[in-house]
């Protein structure tokens, strides 16, 4: 049915429907106005009323001027909309084209390597000897530079009118790679992700003057591939969509196998490396030996609150806490001994400082007192970080992450239990229950943090009472209520070592498996070493993870570990 212009269109703002559908007649009204006009414009006649008997009688009236004027204005302005909106589709839809008929193009480029060409040496990103990678001049002047071939994931990029700069990574450096004209036209280059891995061949050019990129040098590319499944995605999935830098903490660990090709986690990893290499070469240089104690265990070493239980073929066994009491045993055939080991710990709090799997570099020491214990100690620390710095890339990860950053100066603050137990009375830092601290009290976590904060220098803290500390430590002789203990605290994390003379004579190690209630069975071989020629020795445990949180300024113990593991996370 053709309709008529002239037909009357009807509105009852009561039981009227504003649909597509609705007729707008008599017998099925719009409901509003607005609606009617917009499904049947400029129609000779709008009548309108409300059916609930409130517009007198509810009797057909047309629309008042005014009505149909904001209707007329409200109406013009949809038209408008709808024809900008349409615009814009049609511009989208033509970009749209316009990019698909570039890819199109872009795919029919296939590159080909100049077989002319010299040919291209394997280099690393952080080769930079010139007689590896020469420059050439930056203008081209001057003799070639090396033709080079390298591999390694985009970094960053940036298109800079027709020409693409890529910095790729390697794990060993960054190079500024830069393709220019076809090269940067391939369906591989317009469509670059983040992440995704190349090879690339060129010849290096010095920087131009005033430019900066790693190295002060550039590839010039003639030739690179992106070979099937190296691309990585771009849009929702890429990289930056998954680990943001100030991100929800919980996610970012999720995805710490990303996380750790970023900038951060990545030094902290180079610097962890070094300082691992550091203690290895400082232990060589003071003639320890390296042992490799087991991790699955019949023994406690640090209290049963922390061990990590499981089925051993029937037999109860643990995961170990420390490695000490075997290092112990190796003293009369071996000499001095270390280890780095991972140490389990079933903590149940969730600190910036604990984890349940931590890397433990422990050492014992024979024939010594314990004063030469601490000397040994600070030297060791003082010497690790000598070494680390001493590598100038790493030097500089560490000033990047911690810039205020020295080698501590010796000695270090020596400070009994006591005294601190005092210290902390005098400046009002009260105990866990909130009462003052008295002799005894296990110095809680951020008591022990806040006093080496404000006293703002590495701290021995030393002879702890015999009650709070480990059944193995040695008794002081002048004082039998203390040990011959220590603790170093560094200041922003508190405690990262802890060390001890032992307990040197079997009757007295008799008496304290008794006094802590552990039955000295399992012990034999341990309590042997007091049997078969004793002698006066000590030792302590380092936490890598703590120690590096000081040394890179890290927040916490789950930034300087690879995966952390914690109560609650055991992936990735
Ligand atoms: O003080 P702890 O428990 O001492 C021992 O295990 C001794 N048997 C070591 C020895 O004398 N060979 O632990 C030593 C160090 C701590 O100072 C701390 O740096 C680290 O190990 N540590 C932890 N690090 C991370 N997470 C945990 N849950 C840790 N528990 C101890």
């Amino acid at each position: 049915m053709v309709e008529n212009d002239a037909a009357a269109v009807y509105v009852d703002e009561d039981i009227g429907a504003d649909t597509e559908q609705t007729p707008g007649t008599e017998s099925a009204p719009y409901k509003s106005l607005q609606f009617a006009y917009l499904q049947k414009p400029a129609r000779s006649q709008y009548l309108t009323r409300k059916s609930d008997g409130s517009d007198e009688s509810s009797q057909w009236k047309p629309a008042t001027k005014s009505a149909m004027k904001k209707t007329v204005n409200y109406f013009e302005q949809q038209k408008k909309k709808q024809g900008r909106e349409k615009e814009i589709a049609a511009q989208r839809q033509k970009e749209e084209e316009e990019r698909e008929r570039v890819f199109e193009e872009a795919k029919k480029i296939t590159l080909e390597e100049d077989k002319s060409l010299p040919k291209a040496v394997k280099i690393r990103l952080d080769e930079t000897d010139t007689s590896v990678a020469k420059l050439r001049e930056h203008d081209g002047s001057g003799d070639p530079g090396t033709r080079v071939r390298v591999f390694g994931r985009v970094h960053r990029q940036r298109k800079q009118k027709d020409v693409l700069f890529v910095t790729l990574r390697d794990g060993y450096g960054y190079l500024q790679c830069v393709f220019a004209g076809i090269l940067a036209k391939t369906y591989d280059a317009i469509t670059l992700t983040r992440e995704t891995s190349m090879e690339v061949i060129g010849e290096m050019y010095a920087l131009p003057p005033g430019a900066h990129a790693p190295n002060q040098r550039e590839l010039h590319v003639d030739y690179y591939e992106i070979k099937p499944g190296w691309k990585a995605p771009g849009g929702e999935d890429a990289i930056t969509n998954k680990v943001q830098a100030g991100g929800d903490p919980q996610i970012l660990l999720d995805n710490r196998h990303l996380l750790l090709r970023g900038d951060i986690a990545s030094s902290v990893m180079f610097v962890r490396d070094a300082v691992e290499f550091a203690f290895h070469q400082t232990y060589r240089e003071l003639r320890l030996r390296k042992v490799s104690p087991p991790a699955l265990v019949q023994t406690q070493v640090e209290g049963g609150a922390t061990l990590f239980k499981f089925d051993y073929y029937g037999e109860e066994a643990f995961l170990t806490q420390s490695s000490q009491l075997y290092l112990e045993t190796v003293l009369p055939s071996m000499g001095d001994v270390y280890c780095i080991e991972k140490s389990f710990r079933a903590e149940k709090s969730l600190t910036r400082r604990h984890l349940s799997e931590y890397t433990h570099i422990e050492a014992e020491l024979d024939f010594i007192t314990f004063s030469d214990l601490l000397d040994h100690l600070e030297l060791v620390m003082c010497r690790v970080i000598e070494l680390t710095l001493a590598d100038p890339v790493i030097a500089a990860y560490v000033k990047e992450l911690n810039p205020e950053f020295k080698v501590p100066e010796r000695p270090f603050k020596r400070m009994k239990y006591s005294d601190a137990i005092d210290w902390l009375k005098e400046h009002n830092i009260p105990n866990e229950d909130g009462h003052p601290h008295t002799f005894g009290d296990d110095i809680a976590e951020a008591a022990e943090r806040r006093m080496t904060d404000i006293i703002n220098r590495p701290i021995f803290l030393t002879h702890f009472p015999v009650e709070i500390k480990a059944f193995y430590m040695q008794k002081d002789k002048d004082d039998p209520r203390v040990t011959e203990s220590v603790d170093c605290l560094m200041p922003g994390v508190g405690e990262i070592v802890g060390g001890s003379m032992r307990m040197d004579d079997w009757g007295e190690l008799m008496k304290a498996y008794e006094r802590e209630g552990i039955d000295s069975k399992p012990y034999y071989w341990y309590t042997d070493q007091r049997k078969y020629g004793s002698s006066p020795h000590g030792g302590y445990g380092l936490g890598l993870e703590r120690f590096l949180a000081w040394m890179c300024k890290q927040h916490t113990v789950r930034d300087t570990c690879l995966y952390p593991r914690y109560m609650g996370r055991c992936i990735p």
